[in-house]
């Protein structure tokens, strides 16, 4: 059973490790600190994580002011089971709570991410930098549907 709650400052060791265990999207060139993330996660945005029998395995982070999804990021051993869909339901849903009309994200093409953002409805928008793509959700319409 998985639980989706807010992030709070201590949970991000934690994130930081989760961060640095994935192997697809890994960070290559770019190096965050804690800084970064308490920057995200308190004035650009807000986070959500997810626990599994008590042990942080994913989280999101939205940034509102930038009007993108910042991370997404699951433990290895705990992908495909619907954990980074549950955690995209509740940081789409509050972004768009935010009055956000649409959200941007990059992403590595070819990648588990890439294929989750299509089947969610999030539609490419072109490269963004030699080795990743701009997607973009539009804010759904009163039928579910982005919109158009
Ligand atoms: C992208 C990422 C966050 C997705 O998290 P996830 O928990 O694996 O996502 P989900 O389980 O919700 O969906 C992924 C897959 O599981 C399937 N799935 C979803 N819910 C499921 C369920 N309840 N039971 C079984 N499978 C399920 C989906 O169909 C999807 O299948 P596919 O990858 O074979 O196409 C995760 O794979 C990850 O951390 N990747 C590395 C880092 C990364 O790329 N982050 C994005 C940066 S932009």
């Amino acid at each position: 059973m998985h639980d989706v709650r807010p992030a709070r400052l201590i949970d991000i060791p934690a994130l930081m490790e989760i961060r640095a265990s994935v192997r697809e999207n890994a960070l290559v060139a770019l190096r965050l600190s804690r800084e970064d993330y308490v920057q995200a996660l308190t004035v650009d945005g807000r986070g959500f994580v997810c626990d599994v029998d008590g042990q942080t395995v994913g989280f999101v982070c939205g940034r509102p002011s930038k009007g993108d999804i910042w991370a997404l990021f699951v433990r290895e051993a705990y992908q495909g089971r619907g954990i980074g869909s549950a955690l995209l339901d509740v940081a789409e849903a509050w972004m768009f709570e935010q009055g956000l009309d649409a959200l941007m994200l990059t992403t590595a093409p070819g990648t588990r991410a890439e294929r989750l953002y299509r089947l969610r409805g999030w539609q490419c928008e072109g490269p963004a930098g030699p080795a990743e793509r701009a997607y973009r959700l539009l804010r759904p319409t009163t039928t579910g549907r982005p919109a158009r």
